[in-house]
């Protein structure tokens, strides 16, 4: 078992391509290590410098305390599940499993009882005679990860193992993996672009966008407290709506009110002290953090507190127990909320919505605008090293 670090790693491609641009990251011993974050953003690249199929241009990669940079990727002591496995199909599951294992040399008890261990944590016992041919594709996954496990590796490495499952099965086979880590406690580096997968895997979540780390923290870090724009928006389902407006501070000095940039709405975010807000800023509001108002009374209330929405809804996606409403802020700023389904919603007039304002976050306006929550800034610098 062993930890992995990475410290100031970059990768520059032929044609001065800046695939990863000084990346540090410490996982660890036995954490379970998500990289997520869109297509091309770097995840690939970051994992196979980690295995060795990759040259390091610049910085260090250590495994166990010991740089690797160096290192062939079968002396590193790590095991990779790519998204492409392949099984030898002329081959029973069970010499799939301890193939690597004989061209190793190692002793048969040796292997027999790897191989035994592996097949009974992975429900493979009964099928240890079988051809990848007669399996099927969750079963043919689990096998593909037998063969990463009977190397009983410091550390695991996974691609999009899971990516050419059915969403069944890719649900079943996530948690299959979880409760295995639970059980094993190896170090594991996974990557996926799909950030419900990243949520529901990792305890430590690393959000990547253009070769840069953008955010490093745990699920709820990452979701909660948001570094920037990019992760408030990659992060969550439907993703964060974002509003442009201009920012002051409250008389009441621990808050600031934030103005839609046409005037469309006027709420009141609750700040820590000390910093002057710029005054261009982009409020962030989580689908989930509003709900309908229910009569006059609620209405005056949160008009008088900061906390009124009024939208055009356009378009209402019913969900079963909840819908999506599709709405526009003023006259050009779309948002998505999540409300409890009812039947009935009038969408030929502006409808008022409560804001839960403690669950609202600001940005500098941008792509990648920078939290102006002190929070948020909190984790994000201590987000390298931040403990589990
Ligand atoms: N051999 C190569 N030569 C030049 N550029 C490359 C090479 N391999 C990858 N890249 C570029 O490096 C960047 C990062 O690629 P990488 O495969 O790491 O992305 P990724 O995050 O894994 O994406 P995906 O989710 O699509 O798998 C991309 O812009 C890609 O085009
Ligand atoms: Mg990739």
């Amino acid at each position: 078992m062993a930890e992995v670090t990475l410290e100031g790693v970059w990768k520059i491609y032929e044609g001065d391509v800046e695939a990863v641009r000084d990346v540090s990251i410490a996982i660890p011993d036995g954490a379970f290590c998500v990289l997520v974050g869109p297509s091309g953003c770097g995840k690939s690249t970051t994992l196979r410098m980690i295995a060795g199929l990759e040259e390091i241009t610049r910085g260090a990669v250590s495994i166990g305390g010991r740089v690797v940079n160096d290192v062939a990727p079968k002396d590193r002591d790590i095991a990779m599940v790519f998204q492409n496995y392949a099984l030898y199909p002329h081959m029973s599951v069970e010499k799939n499993l301890s193939f690597a294992l004989r061209l190793r040399g190692i002793k048969k008890d040796e292997i027999s009882r790897r191989v035994g261990h592996a097949a009974e944590m992975l429900g493979l016992t009964e099928l240890l005679h079988r051809r990848p041919g007669a399996l099927s594709g969750g079963q043919r996954q689990r096998v593909a990860l037998g063969r990463a496990m009977v190397r009983e590796p410091a550390a695991f490495l996974f691609d999009e193992p899971l990516s050419n499952l059915d969403a069944k099965l890719r649900g079943s086979t996530r948690s299959e993996l979880k409760a295995l880590h639970r059980r094993l406690g190896a170090t594991t580096v996974y990557v996926t672009h799909d950030q419900e997968e990243a949520m529901s895997l990792g305890d430590m979540i690393v959000v990547m966008a253009g070769g840069v780390v953008q955010q490093t923290g745990t699920p709820l870090d990452v979701f909660d407290r948001p570094a920037n724009r990019f992760v408030a928006g990659f992060i969550g389902t439907p993703p964060m709506n974002f509003i442009r407006g201009s920012l002051a501070r409250a008389d009441d000095g621990r808050s600031w009110i934030f103005t839609e940039r046409h005037g469309a709405a006027t709420l009141r975010v609750p700040a820590d002290e000390a910093t002057e807000p710029a005054s261009d800023a982009v409020l962030g509001v989580r689908p989930q953090a509003v709900h309908e108002i229910k009569d006059d009374n609620e209405h005056r209330a949160c008009a008088e507190s900061g906390r009124l929405l009024t939208v055009r809804v356009h378009m209402v996606e019913p969900l079963g127990e909840q819908m999506d409403v599709h709405a526009t802020i003023g006259p050009d700023t779309p948002a998505v909320f999540r409300v409890p389904h009812h039947a009935g919603l009038d969408q030929s007039k502006p409808i008022d919505l409560a804001v839960d304002t403690p669950r609202l976050r600001l940005f500098e306006p941008g792509e990648f605008g920078a939290s102006l929550s002190a929070a948020a800034q909190g984790s994000a610098l201590t987000g390298a090293g931040q403990e589990l």
